[in-house]
């Protein structure tokens, strides 16, 4: 018996990265995952993998910024599987060009990452709610970020749109635990999705890797595994909580590294 067996899942942003190793994770524990994504053909191709391996899975276009098109996901998940017990609110955006400091940012770029990363969480568990009240219970997982919890010199937006989606967490928890829905979020630290591998420098990985606590880098199924987890009814007592995946990054005290190695050079 699958840890997720008899649970449907829809998991937004699913065709790479993150979403994509937490589908293949639900699906292999049994249960069946309906894959949303901007990228229809990569959702269509991860759920025919998941069906090479045994697994149930169909693939779907969704646009995680537009209320109609969660909705049609939410509905098609539930017209095809019979009901929605697990929301995976994944999708999310950053941009280093025009997500900059406060007086600088472009605002449209500030509207769109509120859009797509914080009211994206609000949507889908505003349509997935009634239908997990239906079936007596139910998980919603968001994904955050570790951006929601630090204050950094760019990504305004998106540091403030995580951090909402951290606190929408525990409201949504605390809400409908009456209801036996549960609501966490996973808040990763840098992970080496492809996208980030290719469009990260070497260097500015090595940057990363100097400040983690263990020394590698984190991988899409550290945070599958952890989806995984708050699905199952293993976490069935925990709720509101965002469970932080960041290799210890964003633990210590970053001077003291560096003080440590300035008292080290000067001994040489
Ligand atoms: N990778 C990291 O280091 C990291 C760190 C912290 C948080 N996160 C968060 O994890 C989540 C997933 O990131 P990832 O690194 O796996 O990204 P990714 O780019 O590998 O995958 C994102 C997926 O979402 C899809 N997508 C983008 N916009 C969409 C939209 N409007 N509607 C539907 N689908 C859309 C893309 O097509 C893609 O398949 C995001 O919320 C991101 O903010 C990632």
């Amino acid at each position: 018996m699958g840890r997720v067996e008899g649970k449907v899942a829809l998991v937004t942003g699913g065709a790479s990265g993150i979403g994509l190793s937490a589908a293949n994770l639900l699906a292999k524990e049994g249960a069946k995952v309906v894959i949303g994504d901007f990228n229809v053909e990569g959702a269509k191709e991860a759920a025919a993998n998941i069906k090479a391996n045994g697994g149930e899975a169909t693939g779907i276009f969704l646009d995680a910024s537009k209320e109609e098109s969660i909705k049609e996901a939410v509905d098609f998940t539930v017209n095809t599987y019979g009901t929605l017990t697990v929301l995976y609110n994944n999708v999310g955006l950053t941009n280093l060009q025009k997500d900059l400091d406060v007086v600088n940012i472009d605002l449209d770029e500030w509207d769109r990452l509120m859009n797509v990363n914080t009211k994206s969480v609000l949507l889908g568990s505003r349509y997935a709610i009634p239908h997990m009240q239906k079936a007596g219970g139910g998980s919603i997982i968001n994904t955050a970020s570790m951006a929601g919890f630090a204050g950094d010199t760019l990504r305004s937006a998106y540091g403030a749109s995580k951090a909402a989606v951290v606190n929408l967490t525990k409201y949504i928890a605390a809400q409908y635990g009456k209801d036996n829905i549960r609501c966490n979020a996973v808040a990763p630290g840098l992970i080496m999705t492809p996208a980030a591998e290719k469009n990260l420098p070497p260097a500015v990985q090595d940057i990363f890797l100097k400040y983690n606590a263990v020394k590698h880098h984190g991988k899409a199924d550290d945070i599958g595994n952890t989806v995984l987890f708050l699905a199952s009814d293993e976490a069935g007592f925990i709720t509101g909580q965002t469970i932080k995946v960041d290799g210890g990054h964003y633990m210590t005290n970053p001077s003291i590294s560096d003080f440590k190695e300035y008292m080290a050079s000067l001994q040489k």
